[in-house]
């Protein structure tokens, strides 16, 4: 089994994107950090612990990390996520309790400790990994690889040409991206493969547990503001995409390849630059995603959920 960090903005798509690792026998979750993104930070680290809750994962350490970027200002996601980031379903109190080391904190004890190297699957804005980069150089042979949802190799979908995650912190990326640590961008081109029909509505709410009931009404909301937003009904739940390229390998294509990151654009700020077809002539320093097996990727999600609460 891989150990792995979830570092996320929970958020609809995040809350998958746990239940897919906490349920999946190919990764041991030992920690969970979070950021402002989606919400606020006091909401994606209270969102964050119900869902361990309501998924009877208590034993894994939640951390609140950075309240926003490096050098913006933080921009949330509301119109998707609702005014606490996790719109739809009525919100228990969570039983898993706040850790009290911050999100680095905890990142740097879980490092130091674990006796082989761990994988940080990011969901958000990559602040928090930005950060542990940054002060603590020395533990980046300690993680195994990053694996991150945002970009895209196409469009995006706060502004033209940058995906959210992307957008809310670039440079965060940035310095991530060239830190030298295995890297892989999971960004909208596949994540927009993975929508959220009418059937896979059916196929969780079918599991019949509390986490899957908790899940459908997630997905409910969900579905209807990606519909009032984007026109699409069938909302694309992107986190969990990323956390198939460690629970099921075969599920994502990956190609090797340029990436970088723009952060002086004044309208492309955050957007991803994908090389796929090498006209720069610079080394690959990065895994993009460009290709999903749909349905497999969702019945890893439906089984991962099953072995939960
Ligand atoms: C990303 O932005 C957030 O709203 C989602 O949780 C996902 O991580 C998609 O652009
Ligand atoms: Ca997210």
């Amino acid at each position: 089994t891989i150990p792995v960090i979830i570092d996320c903005d929970p958020g609809h798509d995040d809350v998958f994107a746990l239940w897919l690792a906490a349920g999946h026998p190919a990764l041991e979750l030992v920690a969970v950090t979070t950021v402002g993104g989606n919400a606020p930070l006091d909401h994606t680290t209270r969102n964050a612990r119900i869902a361990l809750s309501v998924a009877g994962v208590t034993e894994v350490p939640v951390a609140a990390g950075a309240v926003g970027p490096l050098v913006r200002t933080l921009q949330t996601a509301e119109w998707i996520h609702g005014e606490n980031g996790l719109g739809g379903p009525e919100l228990p109190e969570p039983a898993v309790p706040l850790d009290p080391r911050t999100a680095t904190e905890l990142m740097v004890d879980t490092l130091a400790r674990s006796s082989e190297p761990v994988a940080i699957i990011a969901t958000g804005p990559i602040t928090n990994v930005a950060i542990l980069l940054r002060d603590h150089p020395e533990l980046a042979g300690r993680i195994r690889e990053i694996v991150w949802m945002g970009g895209s190799t196409e469009r995006g979908n706060v502004t033209p040409y940058a995906e959210f995650n992307a957008w809310v912190d670039p440079e965060a990326l940035d310095l991530v991206v060239r830190s030298g640590v295995r890297f892989t961008m999971v960004g909208l081109n596949v994540t927009h493969l993975a929508l959220v029909t009418a059937a896979v509505r059916g196929q969780i709410t079918a599991i019949g547990t509390r986490t899957a009931a908790f899940g459908a009404e997630l997905l409910d909301f969900f579905c209807r503001t990606n519909d009032e937003v984007f026109g699409m009904p069938d909302g694309p739940l992107h986190d969990p995409v990323a956390v198939a390229v460690l629970t099921d390998p075969g599920c994502v294509g990956l190609r090797h390849t340029r990436l970088d990151v723009e952060v002086a654009g004044v309208e492309t700020a955050g957007a991803t630059s994908v090389d796929l077809d090498g006209m720069l002539g610079q080394e690959p320093n990065a895994w993009v995603a460009t290709e999903l097996d749909v349905d497999r990727f969702w019945a890893g999600v439906a089984a991962s959920v099953a072995r939960l609460a």
